[in-house]
C-alpha cells in the first residue's frame, strides 16, 4: 500500500558516478546522476556521442560495476548484489536490447535455441508445448511470424526482424523495465520508425516500462514521455519531452535540437494526438 500520492518508483538512480581511468585520464562518463522512472512509462536518453549515455544504461543492467551511487529497484538497493547468481532475479526484470543485433546474437543458433536460451532464465517449470507457446507468442507480440523465423539464423532475417526478435527475446521472461540502448540506429529510417512503433505498441498493450537510449532526439520525442539531456557525463534537464523540447532550458538541449532539422517530421505524434 502507498500512503502518498507519488507514483511508484520502478528504478532509482542516486548519485550515480562511474569513472573510467586516473590522473590525467580520468573520464568522469557517468557524473552524480540522480532520477526516479515509474511504471508504465518511457523515457528517453538523450545526448551526444561520448555523453555517457551507454555507460548509464550498462551501469542500470548492472553489467559494469559504479564508481559510487547506488541503483534502486522497486526501493531495493541493488548496487550491492555481486555475480550472476545474485544479480538473477534482477536480470530478468530490467532485460537489455543493443544497438547491433547482429554482435548479439550467437551466429550458429537458430531463433528458436537464442529464445529458449533465455527462456531458462525464468524459474518457471514449463512443458516443451508451454516453452513453444511462449517463444510464439514472443514473437507475434513483435510482429514476426513464428514458423517463419524459428528456425532461421541471424544472417537469414534482415536487420530489422533481427532486432524485433531481440525485442522479443527481451520480453520473453516478462521484464519490468526494458532499456534499449540505440536499438534502432543501425536501422534504416523506415525501419526505425517500426520499430519505435513495436516500442510504443508494447507500452500500450503490456504497460512496459522503457529507458530509450538515443543521440536522436527526434526519435525521443516520437516514442517518450519524458526525456533526461545528457552531457559530459550529466543530466543537465530533464521533463516531459514536450516541454523540454519545445522550450529547452539548457545551452546544451538547444544546440542538440539546432542539429536536427528534422524534428518536425516527426510531428506526427501531435498530429495523432
Ligand atoms: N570501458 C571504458 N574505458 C574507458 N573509457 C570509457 C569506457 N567506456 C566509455 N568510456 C568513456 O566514457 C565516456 C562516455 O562513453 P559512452 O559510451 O557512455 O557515451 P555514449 O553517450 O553512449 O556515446 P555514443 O553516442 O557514441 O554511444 C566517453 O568519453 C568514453 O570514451
Ligand atoms: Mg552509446
Amino acid at each position: 500500500m502507498t500512503l502518498s500520492n507519488e507514483p511508484l518508483t520502478l528504478l532509482e538512480a542516486r548519485h550515480l558516478t562511474r569513472i573510467f581511468g586516473g590522473g590525467e585520464n580520468e573520464v568522469r562518463a557517468v557524473d552524480d546522476v540522480s532520477f526516479a522512472i515509474h511504471p508504465g512509462e518511457i523515457v528517453a536518453i538523450v545526448g551526444e556521442s561520448g555523453s555517457g549515455k551507454s555507460t548509464l544504461a550498462r551501469l542500470l543492467l548492472r553489467l559494469l560495476e559504479p564508481t559510487s551511487g547506488q541503483i534502486l529497484f522497486r526501493g531495493e538497493d541493488i548496487t550491492a548484489l555481486h555475480g550472476p547468481r545474485h544479480l538473477k532475479t534482477y536480470w530478468r526484470e530490467v532485460q537489455g536490447i543493443f544497438q547491433d543485433p547482429f554482435a548479439s546474437f550467437n551466429q550458429f543458433y537458430s531463433v528458436g535455441r537464442v529464445l529458449k536460451k533465455t527462456l531458462d532464465l525464468s524459474d518457471e517449470k514449463l512443458s516443451r508445448a508451454e516453452q513453444q507457446q511462449r517463444l510464439e507468442l514472443a514473437l507475434r507480440n513483435v510482429g514476426l511470424d513464428p514458423t517463419d523465423v524459428l528456425k532461421k539464423g541471424s544472417h537469414q532475417l534482415s536487420g530489422g526482424q533481427l532486432q524485433r526478435v531481440m525485442i522479443a527475446r527481451a520480453l520473453l521472461v516478462d521484464p519490468e523495465i526494458v532499456i534499449a540502448d540505440e536499438s534502432t540506429s543501425m536501422l534504416d529510417a523506415s525501419l526505425r520508425v517500426t520499430i519505435l512503433n513495436v516500442l510504443s505498441e508494447l507500452r500500450a498493450r503490456l504497460q512496459m516500462t522503457i529507458l530509450f537510449v538515443t543521440h536522436d532526439i527526434g526519435q525521443a520525442y516520437y516514442l517518450s514521455d519524458r526525456v533526461f539531456v545528457m552531457y559530459h557525463g550529466q543530466i543537465v534537464e530533464q521533463g516531459p519531452v514536450e516541454e523540454v523540447l519545445h522550450d529547452p532550458q539548457h545551452a546544451y538541449t538547444r544546440r542538440l535540437m539546432a542539429d536536427v532539422p528534422r524534428l518536425g517530421g516527426w510531428g506526427a505524434k501531435v498530429a495523432a494526438d
